[in-house]
């Protein structure tokens, strides 16, 4: 997750509403909004995370067990040297039954304070991945804090119709607004419901468009004289507005070039959007008179993100820096790097 809080943990929301965006109804009863293959998929993210966080609210309600399930899973958990299931961390600043039920297997922790202080003492309890399960209050929390990266949200196909049972989120300031938007990640049906997976952290968001990158490098037509690079431009909104990819037009097209012919030169989007390239921008150019540099640099986008230092096969790369130099946000983010030189290896030798 990126800014101040819980840098290291990777927080992931996990819920599901009715279609008019309700979590649950007023009955006593637990309301089961989606099926049995999603409840397993939520079962496998569960096996996947260290800590699985609720809040007392919903201990209250539904009484829920909050463990891992299928004895596969638990056992491949067991045999990674981790507990069978997640520690357990509910969230109260009153009392929460003795003989609740998810104290009844593995460890757990009832605990207060703010969503920073929380995550602060997971961080030092070695968790690194979190997932949060409601209610709507904790799931405000999270969201209004800024401290989320991911949320999956389930969609079952009836009406709660009822205003005043509980509803997804209540009213705050959520970092993302019409202006700054989450980025859907996918949308995948599982039988009658739907899943929608949003990235909302800037590392999972970057990691995303640079994947996306990664893949439309491998469209590149072959080449031994040049690298196969891919390129996308997403706006401030968070939607994608160009794509390209090295000698996608031409022989000697570059991806970045590529993409922002796609757009004219005043697009009111480029001075806020972020270009995601899968290899430094270059800053020579033998068959062009401007860089991708400096093509980057005219269009006027603020910020570049790319996986992998150019290394300097051909000419020696200075993108990165005369980028920065420029007042450009250059941010690198290694984790594809090795899928980037997979891609380059007959380029790199
Ligand atoms: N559909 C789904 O996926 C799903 C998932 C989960 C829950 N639900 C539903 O959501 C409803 C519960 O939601 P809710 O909003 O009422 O409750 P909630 O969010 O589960 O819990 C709220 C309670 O958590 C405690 N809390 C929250 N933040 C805290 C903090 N920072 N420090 C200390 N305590 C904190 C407080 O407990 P104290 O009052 O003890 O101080 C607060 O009353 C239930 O109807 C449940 O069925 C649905
Ligand atoms: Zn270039």
């Amino acid at each position: 997750m990126s800014g101040m809080i819980g840098d290291t943990m990777y927080v992931l929301l996990s819920c599901a509403i009715s279609l008019d965006g309700h979590l649950d109804d007023n009955s006593a009863e637990r309301l089961v909004l989606s099926n049995a293959a999603d409840l397993d998929r939520v079962d496998a993210e569960r096996a996947g995370v260290d800590a699985i966080l609720v809040g007392a609210g919903t201990i209250r309600n539904d009484n829920p067990r909050l463990s891992v399930r299928s004895p596969a899973r638990r056992a491949a958990r067991k045999a990674a040297g981790k507990p069978a299931t997640p520690l357990k961390v509910v969230l109260s600043n009153g009392d929460v039954p003795a003989d609740a039920a998810f104290r009844a297997d593995g460890e757990s922790l009832v605990t207060h304070g703010s969503v920073a202080e929380v995550l602060a003492q997971l961080e030092e309890r070695g968790v690194e991945r979190l997932m949060v399960e409601g209610g709507g209050r904790v799931l405000t929390e999270f969201l209004t804090a800024g401290a989320a990266d991911e949320l999956q949200l389930v969609i079952a196909p009836f009406f709660v119709g009822d205003a005043t049972a509980p509803r997804f989120v209540h009213d705050g300031r959520f970092p993302w607004s019409k202006d700054h938007r989450a980025t859907l990640a996918s949308v995948e049906r599982i039988g009658n419901v739907v899943l929608h997976r949003y990235l909302l952290g800037e590392s999972a968001v970057d990691g995303h468009w640079l994947a996306r990158a990664v893949e439309l490098s491998r469209n590149c037509p072959p080449s031994t004289a040049a690298f196969s690079v891919g390129a996308v431009i997403v706006d401030a909104a968070g939607e994608e507005i160009a794509w390209g990819y090295s000698r996608e037009t031409d022989d000697t097209v570059h991806a970045e070039e590529s993409a922002l012919a796609k757009l004219a030169g005043d697009d009111p989007r480029l001075p806020g959007a972020t270009i995601y390239s899968s290899l430094e921008p270059c800053s020579t150019r033998r068959s062009r008179p401007r860089s991708c540099t400096r093509l980057i640099l005219d269009a006027g986008i603020p910020r570049v993100v790319f996986t992998y230092r150019e290394p300097s096969t051909f000419v020696v790369g200075e993108g990165a820096e005369q980028l920065a130099a420029a007042g450009v946000t250059v941010v690198e983010r290694p984790e594809l790097a090795d899928e980037v030189r997979e891609i380059n290896r007959r380029q790199l030798g």
